[in-house]
């Protein structure tokens, strides 16, 4: 929600322009309601920002001269205080004398009261932003101090809320310092050059040596040097580490869209999180989550935190983990689970699932549940973030970044990570299906495969996305597992295609949702593998003949060689056949097309729909 980008090269430099719109064009899934950049120039900052995607602050750039800098911070928004126009865009200037420009992500929960202050001081407000509100502050620290770091240690002392604080002035020119709080901020160290990012992808261009830092720490960067202190004072440090992946992994690798990108990612994406976490034998070894066993053996009771697609993850996982483990799972959405006053103790697992493991109501969820002693792990992508941080251990899904806001390869790792997490539960607990562990980790090895060959046949799903542009409204069915794929493929299409879509649970059709079948109403099901235990294919297939009957148009998601569907399908998705619990790795994948197809069918932009944001990182 959000990205900001932070630079500073040598004297005689001129490509801090260049460096920030490139980390920008790489962090705008973050947000795209605006764009802006400010450049140290002389004895002033020169900014320019423009509501609407980074392309309108491109052709505003290029319409003037824009002056020679070494030193630069850009921003690319999700609105929240403020509409998206052209005065709430960042950066902010505070002050009289248009030598500090500041950028921020997040919230200054406080700004009311702060505003109110500084009105009263005479300072008058050009936008409606709280970021300005620490413009101004940030400002009038600086007159008082008369350095960057120093003021920014006052200011942060005041403001509450969530926040990452980009700021540059001209008086110290070969400076960017940065603050956070609850909000994502990684340094990039180069040669004789150093960045700041919302994450690693706003650098990943230019260097691979990356700086993890801790909340409530304000960074310094120079052209040569960093610095860390904490927001009271003391020293600080921050913890290097090399990025993984490459720039290429963050480009389209000659796909339309990153998500089509991302959706062909996906064998990768499940045969990564898989790799490494077993032994020689077929055991499950995951000694990278450093929890005492002891302690995860006396675990007796599991909840899964998550939002949107991750918390489906987490529903298609609660079948599995209970089917091994025995333990009961309960997978609450994480924005509900904060203010439930849940149940939760010592003996409790509470597992986070988070692609960009800085989802506000997630972290939000894991503070409180290790507030009541529970025991946490974090299922997260993105190496370094909040909630893992602050989780006891991490269980990293191997995606690579996703950069359509849509998420797919992140979803298919999630659940891949998840099972990885009961089938070693299982396996330390000795429970009767401890035996499957290697069995089904043998089989889940073979997913990959069958999820590149399911894409190889995805022609009819394109066509009939096309054909069905003009749709109003698609519901999904299924059961057991196939059920939240059925809410998976309805999220899919609500945010993609803006279509009104809902998932059900096929059993519960007839108990209020199949009023809403009509002649003509295209349903999707979900079908489970014919030899899935009790007898959930038939009823099934008994579901599909009661819509059948009353009109709708039945597009069947089957297992290759499933006859029994045949006769009432008017069109049957094929998928490879693979045991019941694994199933939903495969059979998300035709929905994921369908609505991506959908979208650009549409003509709508398929990795940045509208409303979204990336990384939801306000609560
Ligand atoms: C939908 C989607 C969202 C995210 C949700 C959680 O396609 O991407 O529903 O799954 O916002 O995000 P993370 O996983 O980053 O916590």
């Amino acid at each position: 929600m959000c990205g900001i980008v932070g630079y500073v090269g040598p004297d005689a430099g001129a490509r801090s322009l260049d460096v920030v719109m490139e980390g920008l064009s790489r962090l705008e899934y973050r947000g795209y309601d605006s764009a802006g950049v400010a450049l140290v120039t002389g004895d002033t900052v020169f900014a320019q920002k423009r509501a609407g995607k980074l392309a309108n602050l491109r052709s505003a750039l290029e319409s003037e001269e824009v002056p020679v800098s070494a030193t630069a911070i850009g921003h690319t928004r999700w609105a929240t205080h403020g509409g998206p126009t052209d005065e709430n865009a960042h950066p902010h200037r505070g002050g009289q004398d248009g030598k500090i420009a500041v950028v921020h992500n997040g919230i200054v929960e406080n700004f009311h009261a702060l505003k109110g202050e500084l009105l009263e001081q005479g300072v008058s407000f050009t936008s409606e932003t709280d970021t300005e509100v620490a413009a101004h502050m940030l400002a009038a620290a600086f007159a008082e101090t008369g350095d960057l770091t120093e003021a920014m240690r006052l200011v942060v002392g005041r403001l509450e809320g969530a926040f990452t604080l980009l700021v540059v002035h001209a008086d110290q020119p070969d400076v960017v310092v940065a603050a956070r709080r609850n909000s994502p901020l990684v340094v990039g160290l180069g040669d004789g050059e150093n960045f700041l990012g919302s994450d690693v992808a706003a650098f990943i261009g230019h260097t691979k040596q990356a700086v993890e830092l801790e909340q409530d720490q304000i960074v310094t960067i120079t052209p040569d040097t960093y610095s860390v202190i904490n927001f009271d004072g003391t020293e600080g440090a921050g913890r290097p580490y090399e990025v993984t992946w490459d720039a290429a992994a963050a480009e389209k690798g000659g796909f339309d869209t990153f998500m089509e990108k991302e959706i062909h990612d996906q064998p990768q994406a499940v045969g990564d999180t898989l790799l490494g976490r077993t032994d020689a034998e077929g055991r499950l070894m995951l000694d990278e989550l450093r929890i005492d066993e002891e302690k995860l053996r006396a675990v007796d009771r599991i909840t899964i935190v998550a939002c949107g697609t991750a918390a489906y993850a987490g529903t298609v996982a609660k079948y599995a983990i209970e089917h091994w483990t025995r333990i009961p799972v309960e997978v609450a959405l994480a924005h509900e689970f904060r203010y439930c006053d849940p149940i939760v103790d010592e003996r409790t697992l509470v597992v986070s699932i988070s692609q960009s493991g800085e989802t506000a109501d997630t972290a939000m969820a894991v503070r409180h549940a290790r507030s009541l002693g529970a025991l946490t792990v974090s299922v997260c992508n993105t190496h370094g973030a909040t909630i893992p941080r602050e989780s006891d251990a991490v269980l990293y899904t191997h995606a690579g970044p996703e950069i359509a806001v849509a998420s797919t390869k992140a979803f298919l790792a999630q659940i891949t990570a998840c099972y990885v997490l009961g089938l070693y539960l299982a396996q330390l607990r000795g429970e009767t299906f401890a035996d499957d562990a290697k069995s089904v980790m043998a089989e889940l090895h073979t997913v990959p495969d069958k999820i590149a060959s399911l894409l190889t046949s995805m022609d009819r799903v394109e066509e009939i996305a096309r054909f069905m542009s003009d749709t109003r409204a698609v519901l999904f069915l299924g059961r057991h597992v196939g059920f939240p794929i059925a809410m998976e493929g309805a999220l899919k299409l609500k945010e993609l295609a803006y279509i009104h879509a809902e998932g059900f649970a096929a059993g519960e059709l007839k108990h209020g949702p199949i009023a809403l079948i009509e002649p003509g109403q295209p349903v999707f099901v979900v079908v489970p593998g014919p030899d899935t235990p009790n007898d959930l294919h038939k009823k099934v297939v008994s579901n599909i003949q009661e819509i059948r009957a009353r009109g709708a148009r039945t597009l069947v998601v089957a297992q290759e060689g499933d006859e029994e569907v045949t006769p009432f399908a008017d069109e049957v998705i094929r998928v490879p056949h693979t045991s019941p619990l694994l199933q939903p790795l495969l059979t998300v994948v035709p929905l994921q097309v369908f609505a991506l197809h959908l979208s650009t069918a549409k003509g709508l932009d398929v990795d940045q729909p509208r409303n979204l944001a990336k990384s939801v990182t306000v609560e």
